[in-house]
């Protein structure tokens, strides 16, 4: 138990009392997490394949990564880039190394949607251009500029004066990126590659591959969101490799630090050139902690073939689930999963956690759980977490 916490109030009734009610929380209090395994202040055990948020890829607390910020935390806890530091270029050769050949310089941030923002900004400067192309049910983040490519008047309504111009378009449909490129005033295309929060949506690979020929004609440079997808999650390490396309830009976050927060976007010759000092900047990316962190955490990733682990898993879970009776398809890819019932999802969340104490995520499809289990989860998991959906279904 940390010292410094008081052990007289109710933590859920404090918390609710202290800070502002932006988020909707189950009434459980987690203390300890090992693996796949999440602990409550009152000592029941769950299950976590919603990953903390996508965001345990390798389970919580994997000793490696908590060895190594220990460590880092008694020789420099932090400094910031006004100067060089070895972890931090250790951290980047490593992660530069793991991601595809032609994207070869990061800008670490501190969260996807600092990623996304620093992403918009350099497009708009190496092109000159300021109108950026999104996605229909997309989500990128919450600050500004991320906000105004994320789909959905009830995100935008009280910001919309002062948002960047967004132009929208079907997810899925590449002529209708052609047509809203075709005015030459596009600075860059996102789109996650599987969209999550929508409720785990996939197009196919000619869909990407059209964007990539769509945005090189026009010289629009297309940015992946990989702030779930990446760091290994779907069986690759970024999403564009499963299809032979790689973006000008991949963002990360989440699980990049396995816990600690981290965000990066990785950049190809054509950004990397024409971005000069003061063109972006942030006190805390690149600090020792998240540095530490990230580079233990690719470290372990690459020597374990966590990537192939990711395809293991995806295929126990497919092999139980698929064809079950309640459950009308299971999509996406790794450790990435949505799976659609029959029914809504939201109450088959709340009894998994409840009565089977597994912790699954819903999304903006009424009936899509979505599964972000750590890449060590193990393989047991796909039969309790399919007879204890089973055992909901049958009782609703
Ligand atoms: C695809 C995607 N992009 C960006 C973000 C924003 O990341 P953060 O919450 O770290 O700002 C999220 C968060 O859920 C996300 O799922």
């Amino acid at each position: 138990m940390n010292s410094e916490l008081g052990t007289a109030l109710d933590p859920l009734a404090l918390e609710d009392a202290t800070t502002l009610p932006t988020y909707a929380k189950p009434p459980l209090a987690l203390v300890r997490g090992e693996n796949a395994t999440v602990w409550t202040h009152d000592g029941r055990e769950l299950l976590d394949l919603y990953g903390g948020h996508c965001v345990a890829l390798l389970g919580h607390c994997p000793p490696r990564v908590v060895e190594a910020i220990r460590h880092q935390a008694g020789e420099l806890l932090f400094y910031s880039n006004a100067v060089y530091s070895p972890i931090r270029a250790e951290a980047s050769k490593r992660l530069v190394d793991m991601a595809p050949p032609a994207l070869t310089h990061v800008f670490w941030c501190n969260s996807g949607t600092e990623a996304n923002e620093a992403a918009l900004k350099l497009a708009r400067t190496v092109t000159g251009r300021s109108r950026i192309v999104a996605m229909t049910e997309a989500f990128h983040g919450r600050t500004l500029g991320a906000l105004a490519t994320t789909w959905g008047d009830a995100y935008h309504e009280p910001y919309r004066a002062i948002l960047p111009e967004t132009t929208f378009v079907p997810f899925g449909w590449e002529g209708a990126v052609d047509e809203a490129l075709a005015s030459g005033d596009v600075a860059a295309v996102i789109l996650e590659p599987i969209q999550s929060m929508a409720g785990i949506t996939e197009a196919p690979p000619a869909y990407y591959r059209a964007l990539r020929e769509i945005c090189d004609r026009h010289g629009t440079l297309l940015v992946f969101d990989e702030v779930q997808t990446g760091v290994g999650r779907t069986g690759t390490f970024t999403y564009g490799e499963h299809i032979d396309v790689t973006p000008d830009i991949v963002t990360l976050a989440k699980s990049l630090g396995a816990g600690v927060p981290v965000g990066a976007a990785l950049v190809n010759s054509r950004v990397a050139d024409t971005v000069k000092s003061g063109d972006q900047g942030t006190t805390f990316g690149g600090g020792m902690l998240a540095m530490a962190a990230v580079h233990a955490a690719l470290g372990q990733i690459a020597d374990e073939n966590l990537m192939d682990r990711a395809l293991e898993l995806e295929a126990a879970f497919r092999k139980r689930l698929e064809g079950a009776s309640g459950v009308v398809e299971v999509r996406g890819r790794g450790c990435l999963l949505g799976v659609e019932l029959d029914r809504a999802a939201k109450p088959v969340a709340a009894a998994l956690r409840d009565e089977h104490s597994i912790m699954v995520g819903t999304s903006k499809h009424p009936h899509t759980l979505r599964l972000m289990p750590p890449l060590t989860t193990p393989l047991a998991a796909a039969a309790a977490f399919a007879d204890a959906l089973d055992a909901v279904l049958n009782e609703s």
